[in-house]
């Protein structure tokens, strides 16, 4: 078989609502970070889409920075055609101010009700887009975490979908831990255990090269 393409999104997106006040959340990019590097390390060809991120550059994976949805989604989408594999991990803000401006607003200006709007739901327009590409997404939950990710498993059409607990003390968003759970489209349950970050990163990968391009 040819060299499996692989494309992972990882870090939050930010929404501005002027040059310097942003919509995100705590997400470090740690998790697709790993995932890609334990991708490329089983010799996939592997495009990372990574929103704003302290992390190092990873040699051998071509790496597209972004910051909003929006521009994820742009760059996703070509890419996306091209892979047998999508493992979206990115934690993707889910609304956006409806009217950024361009200038720095001064205090006294700021709009205390600013109207926000949603951002695309990127995984879901892939999956209405796909062709053979197996998706992957992620659910983050603090609560009912199994069945919430049951939900988005069959509302986004995916493959498959990494249940991540990020309500646990240490685990999570910007931790080097996580506990996570694979629930696959027909109902299987496969529970990772908690672990770190890039430990898990390979557990997953072997476990997606195993069941789907054995
Ligand atoms: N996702 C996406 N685009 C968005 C929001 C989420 O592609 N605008 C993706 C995430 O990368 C993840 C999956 O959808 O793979 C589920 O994300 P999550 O934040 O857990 O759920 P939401 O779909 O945002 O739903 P909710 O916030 O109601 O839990």
């Amino acid at each position: 078989m040819n060299k499996i393409k692989c494309l992972v999104t990882a870090g939050p997106t930010r929404e501005y609502f002027d040059p310097v006040r942003f919509i995100s959340n705590p997400s470090s990019g740690k998790t697709g970070w790993h995932i890609a590097a334990a991708a490329r390390n089983i010799g996939w060809d592997v495009s990372m889409v990574i929103g704003p991120s302290q992390l190092p550059k990873l040699d051998g994976v071509q790496t597209f920075p972004v910051t909003s949805a929006q521009e994820m989604l742009e760059a996703c989408r070509p890419i996306f055609r091209q892979s047998h594999i999508l493992i979206m991990s990115a934690a993707v803000s889910d609304v956006r101010p409806k009217y950024p401006l361009p200038q720095k607003a001064k205090k006294a200006d700021i709009d205390l009700h600013p109207e926000l709007e949603r951002t695309p739901d990127i995984l879901k327009i892939l999956s209405s887009e796909k062709e053979n590409q197996i998706l992957v997404g992620f659910a983050a939950e603090t609560e009912n975490v199994i069945e919430s990710a049951k939900k988005k498993l069959a509302d986004k059409n995916l493959d498959c979908i990494v249940a991540n607990a990020v309500g646990i003390e240490n685990c999570g968003f910007a931790s080097d831990y996580n506990k996570i759970d694979m629930i696959l489209k027909r109902g299987e349950i496969v529970d990772f255990k908690a672990a770190r970050k890039d430990v898990l990163a390979r557990r997953l990968v072997d476990f997606l090269a195993a069941r789907f391009f054995a």
